[in-house]
Order: C-alpha cells, then structure tokens, then sequence
C-alpha cells in the first residue's frame, strides 16, 4: 500500500492529492486563478508562477489534514514535468523536489496528458486498456489508442485550435468571460440551433480536425446579424451558442466514432476539460448504445486539471519503479515519447 502525493500546476490551477494504490483518491485540494486572469482574457504566464508560489504550500498542507496524515506517511512524490508553462512547471517541481529531498523519498515526473487520459480511472466504472481517448483539452484536441499505460499512438490531431480553444475564442468574441467553454455550453442550454456553422474536415476520412474556421464563421454571423441591427443577446446570443456547441461536438462526435471504426476498439475514454461538456456527454452515450462501444468519462469536477490525476498517474509508475531523483520541466513533451510500464 502507497501513498503518493501529487502535484499540478501546469498551466492556471495548483492541485494537490493523495491517492492511496489501494483504496483509491484520500483526498484533494485545487485551487483556480482563473479570476486572476480573466481581466487580461488568458492566462498571463508570470503571473500564473507567482501564484502557484503563494498557493501550493498551503494547499498541500491542507490536502495533508484533510487526508489525516503527515508528510511522513507519503512514499513518493508525484509532479506535472509538462507540458505546461516553463515558470508555473518550475514551482511544482521545486516543491516537490524539495520535499521529496527533505524526506528522503523519491520524485516522479509526470506528463500533464497522461493525467487526463488516464483520469476516468477515478470514476467508479474504470476502463480497461485497450481503449481509445479522446484528449479534448484548452490546449488539445487529440484522439489516441491506448495500448498500454505508458504506450499511446496519436491517432488524430488538430490543424490548428483546440476544441476548448475554439469554444474559448468564440465566447471571447461574444463578449463572455475566461474561459468561456462552460458559459457557452450555459448558454446553449435555452439556445437552438438556428444557425448552420461549418464543421470543418467532418467528412474526411482520417481523424485530423480544424476548429479555426469556426472562429471566421463566428465572426461572420456577429458582423451579419449586427449589420441586421440585430443584437447579440437574450435568444439571439444562447442560439449562437448553441449553434457552436453542436459544431464543435459534431465534429468530436464524429472522429471518435471513426478512430472505434479504423481500430475495431470497443472502449472510448474522453477526457480534458471539454469532457464536462453535457451535449458532447449526452451525444456520446446515445452513439454509445447504438454502435456497442462503452464510454467512460472522469469525475465532472477532474474533467479540469487537477492534482487527483497526477497522484494517480504517480501511483502507477511507482509501481513500476519509475521514479527520478533528477530535476526536470519540459514545456514541450510529446505524449507518444513516453515508455510503457
Ligand atoms: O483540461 P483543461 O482544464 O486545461 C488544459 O489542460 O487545457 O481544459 C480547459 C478547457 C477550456 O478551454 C474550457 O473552456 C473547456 O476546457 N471547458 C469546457 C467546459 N468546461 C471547461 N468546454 C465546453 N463545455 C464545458 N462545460
Ligand atoms: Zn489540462
């Protein structure tokens, strides 16, 4: 039995957990600067470092009482290595390396992705590899096969925005707040889908996407409907969003259901901060039913990041004896790069 606790703060939350390799999740604690910098309308990197330093001490002594332990019962130290901001990754290696240091127990640097893929784990219905995940994250949209924990293939990727970049960006021109894709997603609860936007590279026959001509269309629609002296609020405002939503969902929707189809895996594992989505959700679980693949999702409150997925991730290399005493962030890091355990 290990205790493993773990350390997040890649890119606007520090999130700190102690998972149990027995018995599970013991306890959380997160805390989100997206108040910080919602008045600059992203995430303004140094700001983000001088955060986490002020946050992550406390943090992990509060993750320590509520779990009822000491720094003392924890085995190993898991951390985000990357990808993420160099300055925000920096902070939690040092504490963790230093506190791993201090207690003479070892460090396990972490990938940022493999924290999502792997987070439906800590739902109570756990998928089994192999499976397919759908990685749709502010900064991700990629569709990959898991062989092995530790052995991913990219399947599909994105040309150019993220679905939850795509979803943040046009909240932006609607005038919604940092990071708009859960007010989008709000607001298209009373919307329709009165306005037809494009859904790029839906019908090719790979799994490549594109969500920046969306943004154009978006455009487009405000210019037109404003020439129109048409404003853009109450019906008009939760029609647009619903109108994105289904968009970008269409085209998630349609790519997982293609990676099942090429691979002829049954288990589809969506994960990343878009996999709060209720539409994206509700349209996965109907698909679910009537093609015979099961589909898992994480926890609704770890969709976003979270220090439970990286204790989890920690928990399993550790297992396998992977741990580092060296002291490294990498910015960029490419999942596939990664050794199966
Ligand atoms: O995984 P995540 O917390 O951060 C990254 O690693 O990027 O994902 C954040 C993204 C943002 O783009 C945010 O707008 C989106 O997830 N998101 C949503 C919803 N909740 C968060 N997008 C659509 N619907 C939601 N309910
Ligand atoms: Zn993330």
């Amino acid at each position: 039995m290990t205790k493993i606790l773990g350390i997040e703060s890649s890119c606007d939350e520090t999130g700190i957990a102690i998972y149990d390799s027995k018995t599970g999740l013991v306890a959380d604690t997160l805390y989100s600067q997206i108040d910080l910098h919602r008045q600059y309308g992203g995430v303004v990197p140094e700001l983000a470092s001088r955060d986490h330093l002020r946050k992550i001490i406390p943090l992990i002594d509060e993750c320590l009482h509520l779990a009822n332990l000491t720094i003392k019962d924890i085995d190993a130290i898991a951390y985000t290595a990357g990808p993420g901001l160099n300055g925000a990754l920096l902070v939690g290696a040092t504490v963790a390396n230093a506190l791993a240091f201090a207690n003479q127990i070892p460090t396990i640097p972490i990938h940022h992705l493999e924290g999502h893929l792997l987070s439906p784990i800590l739902s109570h219905d756990k998928p089994e590899v192999p499976f397919i995940a759908l990685l749709a994250s502010g900064g991700h949209s990629q569709i990959m096969a898991v062989h092995k924990i530790g052995k991913y293939e990219l399947l599909g990727d994105t040309l150019d925005d993220a679905a939850g970049e795509a979803f943040d960006k046009t909240a932006k021109m609607l005038g919604l707040p940092y990071p708009g894709g859960k007010y989008i997603a709000e607001l298209a609860t009373t919307g329709n889908e009165v306005y037809n936007l494009p859904r790029p590279m839906i019908h090719s026959k790979d799994l490549t996407m594109s969500f920046s001509g969306l943004k154009t269309a978006v455009l487009t629609l405000i210019s037109n409907l404003t020439k129109q002296d048409i404003k853009i609020e109450g019906q008009v405002l939760a029609d647009i969003a619903k109108s994105i939503e289904e968009s970008i969902t269409d085209v998630l929707v349609k790519k997982s259901l293609l990676a099942i189809e090429q691979t002829g895996i049954k288990q589809l594992v969506i994960s990343g901060g878009v996999s709060a989505n209720k539409t994206l959700r509700n349209k996965f679980d109907n698909l679910a039913k009537k093609h015979g693949f099961k589909v898992f999702y994480p926890p609704l409150k770890l969709c976003t990041d979270n220090g439970a997925m990286i204790a989890l991730v920690g928990a399993y290399r550790f297992e396998h004896g992977i741990t580092d005493y060296s002291f490294t962030v990498k910015p960029r890091w490419d999942l596939t790069s990664l050794e199966a355990i």
